[in-house]
């Protein structure tokens, strides 16, 4: 067999080195920042994102990714790492997608801190799957997905995925999900959100 290396397209077994103190592998092709102003819309408290926004403009959580391509396949390595904190009172989190291709899953695994992964289907569907190290959740083609970190800690999961599956934020930014996960009595708590009431 012919072996390409080329492009970025390598047939060969490629590792990488991941470091649970900090949560970051290298080496990585590419990282992403997401302050505030890239969720803006997320968060349901729009007075306390403004004033944030025109503070600071915080991260509220960086991926780093790797693509590993070969000449028959196409897999994605990403790791996010959500900083500890909360808009108001709802907790730092993603922004949540669908994929764009319906016969694509993912699996994540959460290797430090705490929160919830939230589940949605187009058709209303809802799961919050409680996180913590170790948990390792396989997410079905057609079900949206959004991490949620509840801890005092860094939260972070490791994402594979194919490259192919492509991200669909629309319905997020249109509605959110079914749930938020806010601060009451100290604690976090599901409550319905806001937007779709
Ligand atoms: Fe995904």
């Amino acid at each position: 067999m012919q072996r390409a290396m080329m492009d970025g397209i390598s047939d060969l077994p490629i590792s990488v080195q991941f470091d649970f103190a900090t949560g970051i592998f290298s080496p990585y092709a590419d990282i992403s920042e997401r302050r505030m102003s890239d969720l803006k819309e997320m968060f349901y408290d729009q007075s306390v994102v403004a004033a944030a926004m025109a503070l600071d403009n915080p991260i509220i959580y960086e991926i780093r990714y790797h693509p590993f391509l070969t000449s028959v396949s196409d897999m994605g390595l990403g790791v996010t790492r959500i900083f500890p904190g909360k808009v108001g009172d709802e907790y730092h989190m993603t922004k949540g997608h669908f994929h764009e291709q319906p016969n694509q899953p993912e699996i994540y695994f959460c290797v430090r801190g705490e929160g919830y992964l939230l589940l949605e289907t187009r058709v209303g569907e809802f799961e919050a799957v409680r996180w913590l190290p170790g948990t390792i959740t396989h997410i079905p083609p057609q079900w949206a997905h959004r991490v949620v970190n509840t801890g005092a800690d860094i939260l972070v999961f490791v994402a594979s995925y194919h490259l192919a599956a492509g991200h669909d934020y629309a319905p997020i930014l249109a509605h959110g999900f079914a749930q938020i996960v806010v601060e009451q009595d100290g604690a976090p708590a599901l409550i319905p959100n806001p937007r779709r009431i």
